[in-house]
């Protein structure tokens, strides 16, 4: 999660531990570092917080001038001192630190294996440091570029040579790094606030660029190998600043950071030919024939991911879905049986309420899979099955990436329970594979409604009570637009399926209570667009969210954002975006502590 490096003439273990502690707001679950001592590089690594890879290295100290350091978040391989970064090959010629996904690992590490190397963890990351030794020509950087060719994924990595104990060489594809420009010493890191103390000039690496660090040289080359011109970025943001990467709050970095949350757990699930994976569930078709219900339990937002889950599986998979708040199914006398299967959602991983559905759920003999963002969390370890999201980690309390990041994984494991049993036809799969494909770039595009929606906040901050309202899908998108307006901006806001409106909460609806109306579900737009005018009727002001192309939307509501015409299956990871900004920007003008909402926590394991 967090990465450094040092080349210099000063102590780089120094360096590498104020850098990595510099990192640690992201979280993070393991910490190593490697250092070139005495003709060969030495490794030290720890599972858990920073100051146990600091105790060890005060009984095996590492004095040298050149070196790399890492904090892991698991992705690939539970936490431990194994699968904590660094990794080297058999000798230790090669070691690596590394961020990302190498996608096509299990295949390398096979090959590679049948040539002899030994692995010791679990990670995809150890392949890239037995494959360098595999390509080894005697050239650091070109030994470097034919392993580039080879791996496939995202990445940004950081490799020593021993052959070379001046020479750092780093890329990046799909994931941050940065070189900061000191005298006589350089510095390579994931994450601005790693440097600040220590240079404020920095060169910003583009993908697939490859930097070649020595004290006093950096050359950076592109993927053909010609050298770069690159200019030198000034930082002028504050220590403070920085760790938000130049936002002014974690909630807004979060909300920009879904694209690339989006890509990374789309990739992994999703094979060249545009059908489904999760190799690590194991399932067959047959499995599916001992069950004849699902359970989705879960709390706050991963609650609303589940209510989208059931549309998302009713219609692919046709088994029936029940959704349940975790805190009332463990209380209730749940009709679960042997022939459930029992899926939970957590962010976390630790909410105690979602953990003993969980285990409920398995005393009445279900079988279960968890859905989670935290590796190795206690959700993680009692599941039968466990699907990540690679959101990273969350830091604002409001969850964002996590929740778009849960609605794709909950897509694809529908999809590929319905490739199993063959309830669905494969068009159909490469159709909303190819959508989630393009979903990155699709939000970008709505991310640039972000000034849009802060105007729209001017007008909300002075409400008191704020309808949300949909259909089908829109309506447990409209369910988690409102949990996050009235999260951050402590404005009563409630959700409504619109068509339920009349039987009562219409009494409510007047000229001050404002209304959101999402409305991208084409086989109810027309009963939506009528729900929309009997508000607008009662003196509503209605604020649409609805599909670029729609021409009717815009004629029964006051205002309207727009997000690119994509499947209806996938329009609700686009369409919650602009109610994600606008919750922010309606807490922000209101004075509130956006990351940090009173009486609210980001992991509640108490009752
Ligand atoms: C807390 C957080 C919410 C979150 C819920 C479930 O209430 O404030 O943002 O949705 O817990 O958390 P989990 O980690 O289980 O997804």
């Amino acid at each position: 999660c967090g990465i450094v490096g040092y080349v210099g003439s000063g102590n780089a273990t120094n360096f590498l531990i104020d850098g990595l502690r510099r990192l640690e707001y992201r979280g993070y679950d393991s910490a190593g570092i490697a250092v070139y001592e005495n003709g060969k590089i030495n490794i030290e690594k720890k599972q858990g917080r920073l100051v146990n890879l600091e105790n060890e290295l005060k009984k095996h100290p590492l004095q040298g001038h050149i070196g790399i350091g890492h904090t892991r978040w698991a992705t690939h391989g539970k936490p431990s001192d194994r699968n904590a970064h660094p990794h080297g090959d058999c000798h230790n010629h090669f070691v690596v630190v590394h961020n990302g996904i190498i996608e096509n690992y299990l295949t390398l590490k096979k090959d590679l294996m049948e040539k002899g190397h030994v692995f010791k963890s679990e990670t995809d990351t150890e392949v890239v440091a037995h494959l360098l030794e595999e390509l080894d020509d005697g050239n650091f950087l070109s030994t470097v570029r034919k392993m580039l060719s080879i791996i496939e994924g995202s990445y940004s990595l950081v490799i020593m040579d021993s052959s070379y104990p001046d020479t750092i060489i780093c890329t990046k594809k799909n994931n941050p790094l940065i070189i900061g420009l000191g005298k006589g010493e350089n510095f390579i890191a994931s994450d601005i606030p790693a440097v600040i103390n220590h240079t404020r000039d920095i060169y910003i690496l583009d993908d697939e660029e490859v930097a070649v660090v020595k004290a006093d040289q950096v050359s950076i080359l592109d993927r053909d190998g010609k050298p770069v011109k690159k200019e030198i970025q000034k930082v002028t943001w504050s220590a403070e600043a920085a760790e938000k990467g130049g936002y002014p709050h974690f909630m807004l970095k979060e909300i920009f950071e879904q694209p690339k949350a989006v890509r990374d757990t789309v990739q992994i699930h999703l094979n060249k030919d545009g059908s489904v994976t999760f190799p690590d569930l194991g399932w067959t078709k047959e499995c599916f024939e001992n069950i004849d219900n699902i359970l989705i339990t879960a709390c706050g937002t991963a609650y609303h991911a589940g209510l989208v889950a059931k549309h998302y599986i009713e219609r692919f998979v046709k088994i029936p879905v029940s959704v349940e708040i975790a805190s009332e199914y463990r209380y209730s006398k749940p009709l679960t049986t042997n022939r459930t299967l029992c899926i939970v959602v957590s962010q976390s991983g630790e909410t105690i309420d979602t953990l003993e559905a969980l285990k409920e759920a398995k005393k009445h003999g279900a079988k279960s899979l968890a859905v989670t963002n935290s590796i190795g969390s206690s959700i993680a370890r009692e599941a039968d099955h466990v699907v990540y999201t690679l959101a990273g980690p969350e830091i604002a309390v409001a969850s964002t990436k996590a929740y778009t990041t849960q609605l794709v994984a909950l897509l694809m494991l529908a999809l590929y329970m319905a490739q199993l049993r063959g309830t669905i036809s494969m068009d159909l799969i490469h159709k909303i594979t190819d959508g989630l494909k393009d979903l990155p770039k699709q939000i970008e595009k709505v991310l640039k409604e972000k000034d849009h929606m802060a105007e729209v906040a001017d007008r909300l901050i002075k409400a008191h009570d704020i309808f949300y309202l949909g259909r089908s899908i829109d309506y447990a998108i409209a369910m988690e637009g409102a949990l996050k307006l009235k999260e951050v901006s402590y404005i009563h806001a409630e959700s409504y399926a619109a068509g339920e409106l009349k039987h009562g909460t219409l009494a409510l609806i007047t000229a001050d209570t404002p209304v959101i109306a999402v409305a991208t579900q084409d086989a109810v737009s027309s009963k939506m667009y009528s729900n929309i005018q009997e508000v607008k009727a009662r003196g509503a002001e209605v604020l649409g969210i609805g599909y670029e192309d729609d021409k009717e939307l815009g004629k029964y509501t006051t205002e309207t954002v727009r997000i690119p015409r994509v499947d209806f299956f996938i329009a609700p990871i686009l369409s919650v975006i602009p109610m994600q900004l606008l919750a922010y920007y309606t807490s922000v003008k209101r004075g509130n502590d956006v990351d940090k909402p009173r009486n609210l926590a980001k992991s509640v394991t108490v009752e």
